[in-house]
């Protein structure tokens, strides 16, 4: 609920609140961003320093700028901290100070135009009228609450008045002071293949920046961020996250003040930026949103996860299951064809999976990644019958089908670029620098905007598709267009394709979109406005995929990171990770399989059967119930928890990245969210260890004519392995409280099917289920396991 009292505003959510401030002098101040608190007590949490210190300057009103806590501030109007905007009008002056003039107060959001936002029943919006002081430019400062998920969204709109262009230099989304002292700061970052690490770093007096330059919004550094006050954990502590709705440049600052205040700001990065406002025009940032809790980490996750699966993700697959898929790509890369590809989708229906991806390869002139991006039209000699043959048969076989698409580039060497060289992104001046082979297309222009879209849509309304793999491979140079200045470009790009993705998807909602750019360099809110999934990274190795979709879970619900088993060893990393590992992992995301079935073992096939099965009978709860992480296990050790969220439900994941040291070590399976009051059983689910895990150690307890690398052995270990990990015990929540032992990890004295044959890189699930009342409360009740 929005309310206003005394020259003060109240946006109140569940837990949260957020207070600002009109002052004396006319600027917006930040007064309270925490928890829940009257209006009446706002005066009380208001800094408002009395007398000026040393070099301060002062205004006419006794009020001293650079000392304030902002809601929104100036340049050059004795705030020295980082300005949230930069102008430069005609006359080459570029001071700049915006004073509130009004406001008024809508039910839902306020409309924007060409860019993603939160979609709206039940959020209220303020949206505060400021002026420049001494120039005919507006600014809105529009607040968006979302009262049930406790997020706040922000955005900006200028408007230029006069007669006269501004130029606008900087322009964020968000800025806010807030008080405190040792504040951390977490981001995720990485490179391909390494996405979304979780850094996490204490802030001090200056400036810590985060921003990306590459066009998209980047596996350098995703636009999510979040301060933490010191000792924050995954329960407990004041968190404040904060996002973008936004798929390109983006760039956020942390700036910490002289006087130990936090200034903080998001939005399009300003480098590479400069935009024109004519006469009579206005200019909307992107939606920034941001949120607070005092229940550490695991509350802003549930807060933004929340708000994600409610407001984000398209209406149509808000609630709805995601298939399983088995995708071509790390099974045949380009070399695919009609009867591979059925080969491939019948083998993965009889394993469970549902949909076959047909990824990269299928269209004319793409024997490999160096020609034909651009062209639409299948190569006849893959696809004798044509993608309509291919697509009816896969759907005979009881499969959906799914196509991959790279509409955004061109191959030099394309029957498009011979046709149209213009449509690319290059200066006429220079070389063009070339990522995977590729040329971006200049989405900017409108006859590229409808190819693309006549393309796709043609492919959509042609073919039955369920799904599609929307790819992006390569980052933005050479920022020339005939259609708009080299400033404009990469922000002109973005809205232009959010353009094409509404057109296009707009008019196909049940086609489940699957965004991807090399993996996860474009893991934001604004695609996941069109598209329910993304793949997170083509790094699968589970190892890698721990820390990966670990730092994405800040941010980002499950159902929204795409995670496949690939083959071992791993092909980027050639690591060597038991099966089951693999499934557990993945199955903490959007399910699917990335591999040659063909080559696998009968015992991996009935493993896999299994798995699927697992996943079905979770799968509402696996896509979309709370996410938690663990944060008292060692470095070398993971766990996440997914609980329905009446807690009578849940799956549990442990994993270790390798074995922390020999000896007799012990885990705990610990879920401290789960109801204490109650009764639970506790079930590991069933998993086998390959007997070739055990090399010649087999030798111990084989017959001495057999060695454990003889053929023989190898043939038996592809029908049969070995039981691990089994438990199962009936207990009380309170026991998931403290912790319960599990079977031991195997230590080379000796098997029984209970114990944990983990080693390095071994992971298993455990699901919970409360049971009905007065069942499994029986005081003394022993665990099975012991
Ligand atoms: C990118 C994607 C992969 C795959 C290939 C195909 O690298 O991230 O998943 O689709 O392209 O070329």
């Amino acid at each position: 609920m929005i309310d206003v009292q005394d020259g003060y505003f109240r946006l109140a959510g569940r837990e949260t609140a957020m207070v600002l401030h009109v002052n004396e002098s006319g600027r917006l101040e930040m007064v309270h961003y925490g928890g829940p608190v009257a209006l009446s007590d706002a005066p009380f949490l208001r800094f408002h320093p009395l007398l000026t210190y040393g070099t301060e300057l002062e205004d006419d009103q006794g009020n001293f700028p650079d000392h304030e806590t902002l809601a929104w501030s100036g340049l050059g109007r004795g705030d020295f901290r980082e300005p949230p905007l930069e102008v430069h009008f005609s006359d080459s002056a570029f001071t700049n100070e915006f004073l509130y003039d009004s406001h008024e107060i809508l039910e839902g959001t306020c409309p924007m135009k060409g860019l993603p936002s939160g979609r709206g029943e039940g959020a209220q919006s303020l949206v505060i009228h400021m002026k420049e002081a001494a120039r005919p430019l507006d600014l809105d400062l529009v607040f968006t609450l979302f009262p049930d998920e406790d997020v706040i969204g922000r955005r900006v709109r200028l408007i230029n008045r006069g007669e006269e262009p501004v130029v606008l230099d900087k322009v964020m989304s968000t800025m806010m002071d807030l008080p405190g002292r040792d504040y951390g700061l977490l981001n995720l970052t990485g490179t391909w293949n390494r996405e979304a690490h979780p850094v996490f770093r204490k802030l001090d007096v200056g400036r810590t920046v985060q921003a990306s330059l590459t066009g998209a919004s980047s596996n350098r550094v995703n636009p999510a961020f979040a301060l933490y006050e010191k000792g924050t954990g995954e329960d407990r502590g004041r968190v404040y996250g904060f996002n973008l709705i936004y798929s390109g440049n983006h760039y956020a600052s942390v700036e910490e003040s002289p006087h130990h205040f936090y200034r903080v700001q998001a939005g399009i990065n300003p480098e590479g930026f400069s935009w024109t406002l004519r006469a009579g025009e206005t200019f909307e940032s992107p939606q920034a949103v941001m949120t607070t809790t005092d229940r550490g980490f695991g509350g802003m996750s549930d807060h933004f996860h929340r708000f994600i699966n409610k407001r984000i993700i398209p209406e149509a697959w808000q609630d709805r299951d995601r298939p399983i898929a088995i995708n071509s790509w790390e099974a045949m890369g380009p070399r695919v064809s009609e009867g591979s590809l059925l080969k491939l989708a019948k083998e993965g229906r009889d394993l469970g999976m549902e949909l076959l991806v047909l990824d990269d390869g299928w269209f004319q002139g793409r024997e490999s990644d160096t020609a034909g991006l651009g062209d639409y039209s299948e190569d006849a000699k893959k696809l004798p019958g044509g993608l309509d043959r291919l697509a009816r048969k896969v759907r005979d076989l009881g499969m959906d089908f799914g196509l991959w698409v790279e509409p955004e580039s061109v191959n030099p060497d394309s029957d498009l670029y011979r046709a149209h060289p213009d449509y690319a992104i290059q200066s006429p001046d220079r070389t063009p620098i070339l990522g995977r082979h590729q040329l971006l297309l200049d989405l900017t222009r409108t006859e590229v905007q409808d190819y693309i879209v006549d393309q796709v849509n043609g492919l959509l309304d042609r073919l039955p598709i369920s799904y599609i793999k929307w790819d992006m491979n390569r980052h933005m140079a050479d920022f020339f267009s005939p259609t708009c200045p080299a400033g404009e470009l990469a922000h002109r790009y973005i809205l232009s394709l959010y353009r094409i993705l509404d057109r296009i998807f707009g008019t196909h909602p049940q086609v489940l979109l699957e965004m991807c750019s090399s993996g996860g360099n474009r893991f934001d809110l604004g695609m996941l406005v069109y598209a329910p999934q993304i793949w997170a990274s083509d790094d699968t190795d589970p190892v890698e995929r721990l820390t990966i979709q670990k730092g994405l879970s800040y941010f980002y619900p499950q159902s929204t990171i795409s995670c496949h088993v690939s083959a071992a060893p791993h092909s980027q990393t050639l690591r060597q990770t038991p099966l089951p590992t693999r499934f557990n992992v993945a199955a903490m995301g959007v399910l699917g399989y990335e591999l040659d079935l063909g080559r696998l073992s009968p015992v991996d096939k009935k493993a896999i059967q299994a798995q699927t099965a697992f996943y079905k009978d979770h799968r509402s709860l696996l896509q979309r119930g709370t996410f938690h992480r663990r944060d008292d296990l060692p470095d070398h050790q993971e766990g996440f928890a997914i609980l329905s969220p009446d807690r009578r439900e849940g799956v549990v994941l442990m994993a270790q990245r390798h074995l922390d040291h020999a000896g007799p070590a012990y885990d705990r399976l610990k879920v401290s969210q789960i109801d204490p009051d109650l009764s639970y059983m506790v079930r590991s689910r069933p998993q086998k260890c390959q007997l070739a895990r055990f090399g010649h150690l087999l030798n111990y307890v084989l017959p001495p004519y057999l060695k454990g690398d003889s053929l023989p052995v190898a043939i038996a270990g592809r029908h049969m392995a070995l039981d691990e990990g089994e438990f199962e015990g009936r207990m009380t929540g309170r026991a998931l409280h403290e912790g319960i032992f599990l079977p031991d990890q195997f230590k080379g004295s000796g098997y029984d099917k209970k114990l944990r044959l983990w080693g390095d890189y071994g992971a298993q699930l455990y699901t919970i289920q409360a049971l009905p009342e007065g069942e499994g409360e029986v005081e003394g009740e022993s665990n099975d396991n012991e």
